[in-house]
């Protein structure tokens, strides 16, 4: 690789990464990914090792992780937190300290409400090496990282484009608001106009909102609130209808109660898709609560992009591994 490396840099926002490192990023992950087509070796990282803490359950991100470094010569290893003295109380501190001193980057999801961010960030001020946040309460960058990658492939142009996030049903688990927030904070930085669209209940922290609308204006972009879903759909270039949790107005653990029962309707259908452009594009950052969510005719159809999407989360993870754990 002839970029400049962004080595030990820690990856728990991209609010703390430029467009420019960004850019970078999204340079690296697209060689990654036409080496891997080409079946080409990719040594970056040879006999390089980072650990893959999870408080939670995961498919993308724990093997798109864990492939991606032995596709770059190095070796994840997988820990189950509950399994860590981590469990007994051990400290973000210690672990961060003696794991830095075992590898060569610290990766973890933790999407406790309150917790997780918190988590990440301590660890982070105590490692040698780069801390990847794979999901936490507030952020997930891998996800709209390769949620970005995914949409310059399909659109030439991201400014102007409609983009909408909108809450949808479901019932399988209380979800964090990490993706749709870091959504709404990165698109608008491309130019991206951005309607966020969701019951009265599942708001974003208020923080976000103006971080979001200040990179708009920095950017040409803009973002746009609403309670109306056909109003988010009408004429939309992408739509990512994805559940979210209510957690900024309620910060019960409880799956399902009356305010989630009453928004059944917040549902993507072949109908709402027919309001947007002929050749929009279907996102969700997956996995889907088919039938509650999205039917299955819209999330199986032409327009759905998904599996494009969960494929780039292996060639960001690459990137970002490479980017932060090389040595050249
Ligand atoms: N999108 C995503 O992060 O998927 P997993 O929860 O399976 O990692």
């Amino acid at each position: 690789m002839m970029e400049q490396l962004f080595k030990g840099k820690h990856f728990i926002t991209l609010e703390d990464w430029t467009k420019e490192q960004i850019e970078t990023l999204l340079k690296v992950s697209s060689e990654l990914k036409a080496l891997f087509y080409a079946n080409t070796p990719t040594p970056y990282l040879l006999y390089k090792t980072a650990f893959l803490m999870f408080f939670e359950q995961s498919t993308r991100t724990r093997n798109s992780m864990e492939s991606g470094l032995a596709q770059l010569g190095g070796h994840a290893t997988f820990l189950d937190t509950s399994t860590m003295q981590i469990s007994h109380g051990e400290s973000a501190k210690d672990t961060a300290v003696i794991l830095s001193s075992y590898g060569h980057g610290i990766a973890c999801r933790n999407c406790f409400w309150g917790v997780g961010n918190k988590f990440i960030r301590e660890m982070a001020e105590h490692a040698t090496v780069p801390i990847m946040n794979l999901q936490c309460d507030i952020y997930h960058p891998m996800q709209a990282l390769a949620d970005l990658m995914t949409i310059r492939e399909v659109k030439s142009e991201t400014k102007n484009l409609k983009v909408s996030v909108i809450w949808a049903y479901a019932k399988s688990h209380k979800k964090p608001i990490s993706v749709p927030v870091s959504q709404v904070l990165l698109f608008p930085r491309y130019g991206m106009d951005v309607t966020l669209a969701y019951p009265i209940g599942y708001d974003l922290p208020a923080w976000v909102i103006e971080k979001a609308r200040k990179n708009a204006k920095a950017h040409g972009g803009s973002l746009t609130i609403t309670h109306d879903m056909k109003e988010a759909y009408k004429n939309a270039d992408i739509v990512i209808p994805k559940n979210w949790g209510s957690w900024v107005t309620n910060q019960s653990t409880a799956v399902v109660d009356d305010l989630l029962e009453s928004n059944k309707m917040w549902k993507c259908t072949e109908e709402m898709m027919r309001l947007a452009k002929p050749d929009v594009k279907y996102m969700h950052a997956l996995p889907a609560d088919r039938g509650n969510e999205v039917e299955d005719s819209v999330i199986d159809g032409p327009h759905s992009i998904v599996y494009q999407e969960a494929e780039n989360r292996l060639h960001t993870a690459k990137a970002v591994m490479a980017m932060t754990m090389g040595d050249k």
